[in-house]
């Protein structure tokens, strides 16, 4: 018999004694059979282990050294993107160990994260070549006019727009376009919303979840077609929108925490947020380089280093963008702002997408290029009064949230 740990108990195992909460609860009796339902809730109770049958002790230690080396390897990495800062808050110091938790698993599995890049390894970039001679205006513009925005979405608000719009007649628009009806079918019936029974026509989707969510979604869901053709020398489009993605959910989840109303726009945000930064990318792949090689440099986030090389970073690019594609006021606010939401003109819910944004880069799920974290003041997770149990909360949530929503969105 050995005592195994949460993380490596495993569905089948057969207790060797009864199972107590650290509140004395009881929970399991001897001779129980593990379901992965009740290891979950586990974790949620504060067990930390379990006496299992035919385990041996060598086996347990055996596994408590593997999981205190990718512990460690993965602690190492973390330290490597997101430094340990004095006096880290709460919030923080929770983001970071949820990040170790991640890796570790990675490294016990045996597909460990990909290396970061070595400090120094690359060259510094050429300073005197930084040309402020760009306009976000003039990029954004021109682009416009290469990627032109999918007719899906204005003819749906078109209809919303109309004093005689019915969801009938919304729903006609959409089921026009086959594509896009059965991935808003497939998203309403995801983890996404949760919904107990299955929602199986755009009508009843759009009873449900309202003409407006339903908007933003098709909107979510034609944007990202826009820019499948971005070769992938400039920017890996998958990783991209995993990113974005990560963004969107992740707004949408601590929004929806604080009980915050219409919480699809915050997704659409997340979605949206690095727009201008696929722009930079394919408009100006040098100077972009030049950006990516000071951040990694000087270990800056790259929207700094987009400030030192351009003189304005890529929310200005897509905020013309996002002007030029009419996209509402609403959500082109909460894009503006996200890497600046204490700015005196910022919205409040800017700090929903920028804590989003830094949720993503801190686990890492998919990337836009930048690497090292910007760090959060302290007074935003105040401000919008998150503790380290909401933020964790949205953190496990997420991620099932993001596969899955990756799947349809990238489904051919
Ligand atoms: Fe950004
Ligand atoms: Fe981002």
């Amino acid at each position: 018999m050995g005592r195994v740990t949460v993380k490596n108990l495993q569905e089948g195992m057969v207790l060797e004694e009864d199972l107590r909460a650290p509140n004395g609860r009881f929970i399991l009796g001897k001779g129980a059979t593990l379901k992965d339902k009740y290891i979950r809730m586990f974790k949620i109770w504060g067990i930390t282990g379990a006496d299992v049958e035919g385990i041996e002790e060598e086996e347990v230690v055996r596994r408590a050294r593997l999981e205190e080396e990718a512990l460690r390897q993965a602690r190492l990495y973390v330290d490597g993107y997101f430094p340990p800062g004095d006096g880290e808050d709460a919030c923080a110091a929770a983001v970071r160990s949820f990040c170790v938790r991640r890796f570790a698993e990675e490294y016990t599995s045996g597909m460990p994260p990909s290396a970061l890049p070595v400090v120094g390894s690359l060259p510094r970039p050429p300073e005197g070549h930084f040309g402020r001679s760009f306009s976000a205006y003039a990029l954004a513009k021109d682009e416009v006019r290469l990627f032109s925005f999918p007719d899906i979405y204005f003819k749906i608000q078109e209809v919303i727009n109309s004093p005689i719009s019915s969801a009938t007649s919304i729903a006609k628009v959409v089921s026009n376009d086959p594509n896009l009806a059965a991935r808003l079918l497939r998203l309403v019936n995801s983890s996404f919303y949760g919904f107990p029974n299955p929602i199986q026509s755009i009508p009843r989707a759009i009873a449900i979840i309202g003409s407006n969510e339903l908007t933003a979604l098709a909107l979510a869901v034609s944007t990202m077609k826009v820019f499948t053709n971005v070769p992938r020398e400039y920017v890996d489009m998958k990783s991209f929108w995993r990113h974005s993605i990560a963004c969107g959910v992740f707004s949408r989840l601590l929004a929806y925490s604080k009980r915050i109303r219409s919480e699809e726009r915050f997704f659409l945000a997340g979605l949206l947020h690095d727009l201008g930064r696929i722009i930079l990318y394919t408009k100006t792949p040098k100077e972009m380089t030049y950006a990516l090689e000071l951040s990694f440099f000087e270990r800056i986030p790259l929207w700094r280093a987009e400030k030192r090389v351009f003189g304005f970073d890529h929310t200005a690019v897509g905020k013309v963008l996002m002007e030029e594609w009419r996209i509402p006021q609403g959500i082109r606010f909460l894009c503006d702002h996200h890497h600046a939401p204490e700015a005196e003109n910022a919205p409040e819910e800017a700090a929903y997408v920028h804590l989003a944004d830094y949720l993503a880069n801190s686990v890492r799920i998919g990337t836009s290029g930048s690497l090292y974290l910007s760090g959060v003041e302290g007074s935003l997770w105040e401000r919008i009064e998150l503790d380290e149990g909401d933020i964790e909360a949205v953190l496990v949530q997420g991620e099932r949230q993001i596969r899955e929503i990756m799947n349809i969105f990238l489904m051919s």
